[in-house]
């Protein structure tokens, strides 16, 4: 069953029932300022990290779920409704929310009023513009009593939800004209404040949200708004909140715009005030007359819509098959940026206030957003080099407002920092800038302790190199990729966190997902070398990537599939001599991606095996047999109950690496298969099952032994993202960037015919055309790069500005 339908040309989804069956949402905002916001106008709005800056509340754990948000309420003659059906949840003749790229536009009709509401930041800006169109569809004069409202966070959200004893007391507002200002906190340590405003003069207002809606009403029974009466209240303490009262007169057929801003706003420490006690207004203005005509705020709305379709068009498919198209041109792209800015923070499944940047999770983000904004990507990377440890090791996550390494959660996973090189290397492929690698970037955030980034790679390497156990593989430390694989932390205390207990000596337990991770980006490392001419360096990084290979070789491959881990007694994790969790996907992803013993036939074995034993319905499941019982020694991984998240669940992150691996040895249709299987697009119709939104991935699809197999959580924020985009445009589409040039060699489905491709690429534009005459799947026969025959399949560099024609015959 359907909630809505995809609209290509207008880059939306649009919703079309307001009852989804999960909140679907969307983000505004691109660097900076950002929202989420549901399709019942459900969300929140921050500055920059989701925890220290929040300007509005939002209460995760709700009942229902969503509650809460940017709402604006109609009251037509004691009639009251919202536009987005929800808080008042009175039926709508019509509603819709069209979710497009970093703006939702809903709209609501009843009773012969529409009510259009678009949300959305404008580039470059610290605020939330909310374009409101209202207009009279029926034949008699409408006189509407008009209500916005919201709700402030007093700013550190974590703070705000415990405590109370303080923070019932602080709140503080100001309201000037048609403006409400929040400046809890502002006359102390910040230097900050938020506004919300409207351009229309307005008929009253409320910022005591108790006042406003009553003590024991929930926001979809304000009694201000019932009452058609505004309270005019001025929070002390308590919550304060926003909410503009208009009065609105329509004539049959008659149109109004409004438009309503929420910002936030930075001050000098001697600027602060205008007069004792009250604020600096003056930078608030200047944001509120940006957006103060209708004609302003469209202009702004073009913008970001021509911002988009540039970013879009780095990477344009024609395929011949609409879902594939809307993936890889649309909504995969998208949400690599979502991912790229949030990394795991701040979804409506991640509260803002647990998880910021992940060491690993940002730098694999950025492989699926580094052809968008390569200098954003720069500018990431030396972020998350300069929370590194000067052993190579690093903080597992640092905090996006500070930038700095999170001591809480520490480090000691010990496949973090090769992701460093995957995420570097990329970055240089697809810029060509080795400059990069010269910037001096601290450890720990020590200047004093700084570096080149080239050194950074190389401790990163070298972490590896100096942790090795017993068998000469990886140690695994607190976890590696999975971080529920915890072979070191043997806990009975339900109050202890599997992420930062240790109470073994990690000397023992090794990873075979480290071990092809070593392998694969070691391969990286070694080739970065030598195209720096760097060959005493490469030379001797090849020496422990060729020990690593023959370690795995003889005690990492368990007969049919690559073994999972060592555990800390130095049993074998993810064998047949398992009783359960004898199969694992990480390591026959990484191992194979790394191509492992492809020469004796090891990773053809290992997908087959992956087939015959991990593949279901829905996905890849992470392993299997599920664990039924808690192993003390495995940790958090046994438990979830069977079919969830690590415990044999869909870990859509790592399917990807499974097409990959596929695509390598040149199984296109099983790559490909496999891709289908969880690309949302694919996933439409069943969206009553999927649950969550049908246009961005979710990080897990609960597996074949779980209560309901299909159904998928943890939607947007995850790795998915990026790696699918890489599976899907680099190794099975197959254009994948390179030092000098952009190399092609597709891993497809036999039975296609080709496609067409526009890449845009350090500068230049290919027009890439692949044919398939002979229905292979893979193997280039011959290219010509604007009518010329090239040897090879990498198309050399172009001079910028310029545009080729690439053709590609794929055959024996
Ligand atoms: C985390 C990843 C981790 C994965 C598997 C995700 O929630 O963000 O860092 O690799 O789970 O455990």
């Amino acid at each position: 069953m359907k909630f809505g339908h995809f609209d290509d040309k207008a880059k939306e989804y649009v919703i079309t029932n307001p009852k989804t069956p999960y909140p679907w949402i969307n983000y505004l905002g691109n660097e900076d300022f950002f929202s989420l916001i549901s399709n019942t106008a459900g969300g929140y709005t921050f500055y920059k990290d989701a925890k220290f800056r929040r300007l509005t509340r939002y209460r995760y754990n709700n009942v229902p779920v969503d509650n809460g948000g940017k709402y604006f309420y109609i009251n037509d003659g004691g009639d009251v409704w919202s536009p987005g059906w929800k808080p008042v949840k009175a039926d709508l003749d019509n509603y819709s929310c069209a979710h497009g790229m970093s703006y939702t536009r809903i709209t609501g009709e009843r009773n012969g009023v529409e009510a259009e509401v678009t949300y959305f930041i404008p580039l470059g800006t610290w605020a939330e513009v909310q374009k409101v169109k209202l207009k009279n569809t029926s034949g008699a004069t409408k006189k509407l009593k008009f209500f916005s409202f919201i709700e402030w966070c007093l700013w550190n959200a974590e703070d705000d939800m415990q405590n109370l004893q303080r923070n019932l007391s602080t709140g503080e507002v100001e309201v000037e004209g048609s403006v409400i200002y929040h400046k809890t906190e502002f006359k102390e340590r910040r230097n900050h404040y938020a506004f919300f405003s409207v351009n229309a003069p307005i008929q009253g207002f409320d910022t005591d949200r108790d006042t406003w809606k009553g003590t024991y009403n929930d926001f979809d029974r304000p009694d201000a708004v019932f009452e058609g009466e505004p309270r005019n209240s001025e929070a002390h303490g308590w919550s304060p909140c926003a909410s503009h009262y208009l009065e609105i007169e329509l004539a049959p057929g008659e149109e109004k715009d409004l438009t309503f801003v929420l910002g936030y706003i930075e001050v000098d420490k001697d600027n602060k005030w205008e007069s004792k006690n009250v604020i600096n207004k003056n930078p608030a203005k200047a944001v509120i007359e940006r957006f103060d005509t209708v004609e302003k705020v469209d202009a702004e709305l073009k913008k970001l819509s021509d911002y988009w379709s540039k970013l879009l068009s780095t990477y344009e498919l024609t395929s011949g098959d609409e879902k594939l198209d809307r993936m890889v041109n649309i909504w995969n792209q998208y949400q690599c940026m979502v991912t790229f800015n949030m990394s795991r923070s701040a979804s409506f499944f991640e509260t803002g206030i647990g998880r910021g940047m992940g060491f690993r999770d940002s730098s694999q983000d950025l492989i699926g957003f580094v052809h968008q904004v390569p200098e954003r990507a720069r500018e990431r990377i030396i972020d998350i080099a300069s929370t590194q440890f000067e052993d190579g090791s690093a903080y597992h996550q640092y905090q996006p407002l500070t930038k700095r390494g999170n001591h809480t959660l520490g480090g000691g996973f010990n496949d973090d920092p090769l992701w460093l090189i995957l995420s570097t290397t990329d970055y240089i492929k697809e810029s060509g800038d080795m400059g990069i690698l010269d910037e001096m970037v601290p450890y720990d955030n020590d200047e004093s302790k700084a570096t080149t980034h080239f050194e950074h790679l190389k401790r990163s390497f070298y972490f590896t190199v100096n942790n090795l156990g017993p068998h000469g593989l990886p140690l695994i430390g607190r976890a590696d990729w999975n971080d529920c694989l915890n072979l070191n932390c043997f806990s009975e205390d339900p109050n202890e966190s599997f992420q930062t207990t240790g109470n073994k000596k990690g000397f023992t337990a090794e990873s075979l997902m480290i071990a092809g991770s070593f392998v694969l980006y070691g391969k990286e490392f070694i080739k970065l070398c030598q195209v720096l001419g760097k060959d005493d360096d490469a030379a001797e990084a090849q020496k422990h990537v060729d020990a690593m290979i023959e370690a795995v070789k003889k005690d990492g491959w368990d007969g049919e599939w690559y073994l999972r881990a060592y555990d800390y007694y130095g049993k074998k994790v993810g064998s047949s001599e398992n009783e359960e969790g004898k199969i694992f996907i990480e390591s026959q992803g990484f191992c194979g991606m790394a191509g492992i013993g492809v020469e004796d036939g090891l990773v053809h074995k290992s997908m087959d095996s992956v087939k015959e034993h991990l593949d279901c319905e829905y996905g890849i499941v992470l392993q299997q047999p599920a664990f039924t019982k808690y192993y003390i020694e495995y940790g958090e991984i046994s438990t979830y109950p069977a079919g969830y998240k690590e415990n044999a669940g869909i870990f859509c992150h790592n399917n990807p690496w499974i097409m990959i691996a596929e695509a390598q040895i040149g199984n296109g249709d099983r790559a490909f298969e496999y891709y289908r299987k969880v690309a949302p697009a694919y996933l439409e119709e069943i969206s009553d099952l999927h649950k969550v939104e049908p246009y961005v991935y979710c990080q897990m699809i609960a597996g074949k032994d779980a209560f309901k197999p299909g159904e998928g959580k943890n939607s947007w924020l995850t790795g998915t993202a990026a790696w699918n985009y890489v599976a899907i445009t680099q190794y099975i589409l197959g254009v994948k960037p390179d030092y000098n040039g952009l190399s092609i060699n597709p891993s497809i489905p036999s039975k296609w015919d080709g496609y067409k491709i526009t890449r845009r690429f350090r500068g230049a534009t290919y027009h890439i055309e692949v044919s398939n005459p002979s229905h292979v799947s893979n193997g280039v026969s011959s290219m010509e790069v604007d009518g010329k025959t090239i040897e090879g399949c990498i198309v050399p560099i172009q001079p910028e500005g310029t545009e080729v024609t690439v053709k590609v015959t794929l055959g024996k």
